[in-house]
């Protein structure tokens, strides 16, 4: 088996994620590729180092370029916040590494469009963690539409809904709390979770032309735990728009931080001439589907326990029946990079892949601005 040798930047939920996928994926999926967990980054040394200790990486690093150094080094993982991943990107291109960088892609288009350019003139294999769409239920989703079962498709609905900033009290900035703080996070829940929703969209029912949003930032001071002073929020908490995709279908797409009673309630649904789907992340394992060529009396939605070996990705796991989870999503997004590169046809969502997302988020954006349909 060839290694790949991994350098992790960032240890935070995203580094434990990965971390986890790396070390699983050869146990069950059967790849000319092994990661082999070579150094973690991090700014603190005490903190790297524990979390190097625990999952088991060789070596620690306190300052990512020394990362990008290093000869013994053939990815980059980057799970830093978003203002960090432009300038890792690049310079990580530069130094011919592969790079896997968590989503969004960058803080807007602009930034994204330089990432792609550095990747691609650099050839280094890409890949951005939009690791929704290798749920199995997501994935065969895709394989649906994909054959035809849902003829032509009318309608796409998302939501992506949480309650953990509801609080007045709760700082910005810093450990854990970046993603309230603009000039880290980019945007709120437009980047951060919407991002998700708009690239599984676009991943089954293709681009996105035009869309009309609004946004609203309910809370307009918090503290900001880096300077100590009470600063303005420049995220959105709330964000909500229409949208018209290239194949005449329409969208609408919703998310928040203030929907009390929601943790990560994630939902799509898909209407289409002959059938529909729908799917929850609170129940990742099932897919619900509505066909219409069903018999009449018994023709209702059927909720499908998406554990079959027929199942996309399920025959590596347990026995029909047994469900997996979350974490599994990064595992398979790991899996298919490392077969991406052992046939020499990349997985995606490439940076490439990823920019159209980010063109989406930015359209968004400006549509809340200025009250007006935006064209991506
Ligand atoms: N794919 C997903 O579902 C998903 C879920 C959560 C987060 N994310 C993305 O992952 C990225 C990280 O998010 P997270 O939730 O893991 O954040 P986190 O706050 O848990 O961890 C961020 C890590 O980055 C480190 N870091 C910050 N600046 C650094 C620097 N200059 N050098 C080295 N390390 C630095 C922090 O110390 C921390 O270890 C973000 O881009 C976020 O949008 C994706």
């Amino acid at each position: 088996m060839k290694e790949l040798r991994i350098g992790m930047i960032g240890y935070g939920f995203m580094g434990r994620a990965h971390s986890n996928a790396y070390r699983k994926v050869n146990n069950f999926f059967d790849l000319a590729y092994r990661p082999v967990l070579k150094a973690a980054c991090g700014r603190d040394e005490k903190n790297a180092r524990a979390f190097a200790d625990k999952w088991g990486y060789e070596s620690v690093e306190t300052d990512w370029k020394k990362l990008l150094e290093r000869k013994d080094i053939d990815a980059v993982d980057i799970c830093a916040p978003n203002n960090m991943h432009k300038e890792i990107a690049i310079a990580a291109a530069k130094a011919g590494k592969m790079i896997l960088c968590e989503k969004p892609l960058a803080m807007n288009a602009a930034e994204g469009e330089e990432m792609c350019r550095a990747v691609e003139s650099a050839k280094v294999p890409n890949i951005v963690w939009y690791n929704y769409r290798r749920v199995p239920a997501v994935t065969f989703a895709k394989q649906l539409i994909d054959a035809g079962k849902l003829g032509k498709i009318f309608h796409f609905r998302a939501k992506f809904l949480q309650d953990w900033t509801i609080s007045a009290d709760l700082p910005q900035g810093g450990a854990g709390l970046w993603r309230l703080d603009v000039n880290a996070a980019g945007s709120g829940v437009t980047g951060d979770l919407l991002a998700h929703c708009i690239d599984t969209a676009i991943w089954l029912n293709g681009s996105i032309s035009k869309v009309t949003a609004m946004t609203e930032t309910f809370i307009k001071e918090r503290k900001h735990n880096l300077t100590g002073k009470v600063e303005k929020v420049g995220i959105d908490d709330a964000c909500a728009f229409l949208a018209r995709f290239a194949n005449g279908s329409l969208a609408t797409f919703e998310s928040t931080r203030y929907a009390r009673g929601h943790k990560a309630q994630y939902v799509f649904e898909i209407n289409g001439e002959h059938a529909s789907i729908a799917w929850d992340l609170h129940d990742l394992h099932r897919m619900d589907f509505f066909d219409h060529k069903d018999e009449g009396p018994l023709r209702g939605w059927r909720s499908i326990h998406i554990t079959d070996g027929d199942h996309p990705y399920m025959k590596n796991w347990w026995v029909p029946g047994l469900q997996i989870g979350y974490e599994h999503s990064f595992v398979h997004q790991v899996a298919d990079f490392l077969q991406g590169l052992a046939d020499n046809k990349p997985a995606g969502p490439t940076f490439r892949d990823a920019l159209e997302t980010q063109k989406v988020c930015d359209a968004v954006l400006t549509s809340a601005r200025s009250g007006q349909w935006q064209n991506v």
